[in-house]
């Protein structure tokens, strides 16, 4: 038989050890709120770098360089998507920095997106050419190589989960929605995503590269700027 006194030892004694396990329980969730969700984010995207660095699931890697892996911050509220590198692309390791790359970045200047908060990836990350003599002709992707390259921007895109995601041009679309698109009548409306978040769908910057004519140039620029600043304003409603 236990004493009145004993009994009130327990349980000032049962007491502490709840005071105790509390303080531990809180401390750990306090540690694990410090530990930022973007830190897993980022180790995770990081090892599926390390992967598609050593891409094998179709034949392109065996011509191109090196992977071109799409580089932002994981928790950028807009997510581009290009076609494929193109030769310079392929030789630096980064997404759009050739000619194609120079005229996205003056746009995306004039509609006030600063490229350094946005991510820039590619639906095919290994260039695809045909080389003649020392040149290297770009060289468009197939549905196969869309296809078996979808798997990385699948990825990219879970991890990041942006409210935006602008595919530039038709391969970019065609990877993103499944689909075949025509981009005069697919630019005007966003379509949503399997994951809830918006696909916008524009030009590709070499398109408005490759067309001789001034005027028209001027137009299409025009209005892939407008393009631009829709994509921004609605990036920054979803984000509030
Ligand atoms: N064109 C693309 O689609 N992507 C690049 O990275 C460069 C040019």
């Amino acid at each position: 038989m236990l004493q009145a006194g004993t009994i009130e030892q327990l349980q000032s004694f049962a007491e502490i050890m709840a005071d105790i396990v509390t303080d531990g329980l809180k401390n750990a969730l306090g540690a694990e709120r410090a530990i930022e969700p973007k830190n897993n984010t980022r180790l995770a995207w990081e090892e599926l770098l390390k992967e598609a660095r050593a891409c094998t699931r179709c034949h392109l890697y065996k011509y191109a360089t090196q992977t071109v892996f799409g580089e932002g911050p994981l928790d950028a509220a807009i997510v581009f998507v290009g076609e494929q590198p193109g030769d310079q692309e392929d030789l630096a390791g980064r997404p759009f920095v050739g000619p194609a790359g120079q005229l996205f970045d003056r746009a995306l200047e004039a509609a006030e997106i600063d490229r350094s908060t946005v991510y820039v990836t590619n639906a095919v990350k290994h260039f695809k050419f045909i080389r003649r003599g020392k040149r290297r002709i770009h060289n468009k992707p197939e549905a196969g190589e869309i296809e078996a390259c979808r798997w990385w921007l699948d990825h990219e895109r879970a991890l990041i989960r942006p409210p935006v995601t602008v595919a530039l041009g038709a391969t970019a679309a065609r990877a993103l929605t499944g689909k075949t698109v025509t981009i005069s009548r697919a630019r005007e409306n966003p379509l949503t995503l399997d994951d809830g978040g918006e696909c916008w769908i524009t030009v590709h910057p070499s398109f408005l590269l490759r067309i001789p004519e001034e005027d028209r140039r001027k137009a299409e620029k025009k209005l892939f700027l407008r393009d631009l600043k829709r994509i921004k304003a609605r990036a920054e409603e979803l984000r509030g």
